[in-house]
């Protein structure tokens, strides 16, 4: 049998997009194993999700610099050498010469509606500004923060009388089927980025591909 693709995943928090990784591959829903958990953070709950010899993590302010630092975390994220490398809630800007060693094969989860809401506070952004619906996207990386062509969003609706905590709260468990569905195209072999566009099974995508409610990925629509 031929071995099962690695997925290095970067961490920051509590973990629970990892977590949702994890029980896939256990429940035989993601043919993939994880590589390693690599975070900024030493204190990070997720850590505690994988066993010791899966664990790297160092504090940023150790290094001389961001460079220094991106080069320490980017030589343990290839000694594992993994297939796919996924930011699971990883809270640091990675320099170009990280994103540049794993293009194409590097994918982040987003809590909005990319391109809307680049950065930080998106749930509180996405009800400022009156939005219907709210989502999360995958999508690759590039050095511009959350700029990556996406490959696939969730979406929700936003309800009377939410706030930043329940919208959070109800699209979480989206973003968590949504990064697992990802994985499993991404570690067939079915997903790739070219010049800024996603492809799957080789198709240039001209929106992101939508999780709907069976759990099925299908090309999206515009509008
Ligand atoms: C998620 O909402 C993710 O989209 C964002 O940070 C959060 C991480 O959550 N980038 P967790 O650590 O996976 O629970």
């Amino acid at each position: 049998m031929a071995p099962a693709p690695r997925i290095a995943v970067l961490v920051s928090g509590r973990g629970s997009n990892l977590q949702a990784l994890l029980e896939a591959i256990a429940e035989g829903r993601l043919d993939a194993e994880i590589a390693g958990v690599f975070s900024d953070r030493p204190d990070a709950a997720a850590l505690a999700r994988v066993p010791p010899g899966l664990r790297w993590s160092a504090n940023a302010r150790g290094f001389p610099d961001r460079a220094a630092f991106d080069a320490a975390l980017a030589d343990a994220v290839a000694a594992s050498a993994p297939d796919w490398v996924f930011c699971a809630g990883y809270m640091r800007i990675l320099g170009e010469a990280f994103v540049r060693r794993f293009e194409g094969r590097l994918l982040n989860v987003h809590p909005s509606l990319l391109p809307r809401y680049k950065g930080l506070h998106t749930h509180a952004r996405a009800l400022e500004a009156g939005d219907a619906e709210h989502g999360a996207s995958v999508h690759f990386v590039v050095p511009e923060l959350d700029a990556g062509a996406v490959a696939a969003q969730v979406r929700i609706p936003v309800v009377a009388g939410d706030t930043p905590d329940t919208l959070a709260a109800r699209l979480l468990p989206q973003e968590h089927r949504l990064v697992t569905a990802v994985m499993a195209l991404a570690v067939a072999g079915r997903l790739a980025e070219r010049d800024g566009q996603v492809l799957l099974d080789g198709q240039t995508l001209f929106s992101p591909l939508r999780l709907d409610s069976s759990g099925v990925l299908a090309p999206g629509s515009h509008g």
